[in-house]
Formats: C-alpha cells, sequence, structure tokens
C-alpha cells in the first residue's frame, strides 16, 4: 500500500493490551505495534533479537541481572537467548521489529500468548479519523 502508516496512532487504535498487530514487513521482518499495561511473562527468543521502541509512555524491561527503563523514544534490542519480561506500569504504546519466526511469548505460552495469526488479523490501524474513537 502506497500511504504512509503512523506506528502512534495504530498502536493507539488497540483496543487489547499485549496483542501485538503487524503493520509492516521488510524481508523476513515484522514491524508491530503494541499496547501494553501491566506485565506479560518471562521468556526468551533462542533464535531472534527483539527490538523494542518506545511510541508513548514508559516501559520496564526486566533481566535475570537487571533491568532497563526506556522513556518515549528510546529504543533498546533484547538479544536473542536473553530472558527478559516487560512491565508497563501505565499504559505504553510501542512499536517492535522481530524476524517472522518469532513467537510472542517465545518458550512459554500463557493466556496472554497471541500466536501470528491474530498478530496479522485486520484491525483500525489507526486512520485519522479513527484514531480516538476507541479508547
Ligand atoms: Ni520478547
Amino acid at each position: 500500500m502506497n500511504r504512509p502508516v503512523s506506528p502512534l496512532l495504530a498502536a493507539a487504535s488497540l483496543t487489547e493490551f499485549w496483542s501485538p498487530r503487524v503493520i509492516a514487513e521488510l524481508d523476513d521482518s515484522y514491524v508491530k505495534v503494541a499496547r501494553l499495561k501491566g506485565t506479560l511473562a518471562w521468556h526468551n527468543h533462542q533464535d531472534e533479537d527483539e527490538l523494542f521502541l518506545v511510541l508513548k509512555g514508559s516501559l520496564k524491561i526486566e533481566f535475570e541481572d537487571g533491568h532497563i527503563d526506556l522513556q518515549a523514544g528510546d529504543l533498546h534490542v533484547i538479544p536473542k537467548g536473553v530472558q527478559h519480561n516487560p512491565i508497563a506500569a501505565d499504559e505504553c504504546l510501542v512499536m517492535l521489529i522481530e524476524r517472522k519466526s518469532t513467537l510472542h511469548t517465545g518458550d512459554i505460552r500463557t493466556n496472554k500468548t497471541r500466536d501470528i495469526s491474530e498478530q496479522l488479523a485486520e484491525f483500525n490501524s489507526g486512520g485519522p479519523q479513527s484514531s480516538e474513537s476507541q479508547k
């Protein structure tokens, strides 16, 4: 599609927390957005790095040996195999870039886990007229 995509508006249009949606793809990777609040689960991605870019709010990512605090505009790459647990004390919007093979919660499954088919589902990706209506 030859039109711009706003990751911020797309993320803001999501109605469910911790349910990433694909907004673009490049080569063997997907660009996703997600709306986060609370925590996901400790997990790792054995074979894939995972890029987080915070679009709005702030996100804490716990590691076994510490944590990182990301503010809007901050980017962090979690290397493959590293145990991590994202925590959003308040609502946070993020963009993710990860290989198409990356599983949502890596080596584990929880009731929050979303399969790639769900992540690829059509959604209201934040046109100017729609971004405020679902809050
Ligand atoms: Ni992860």
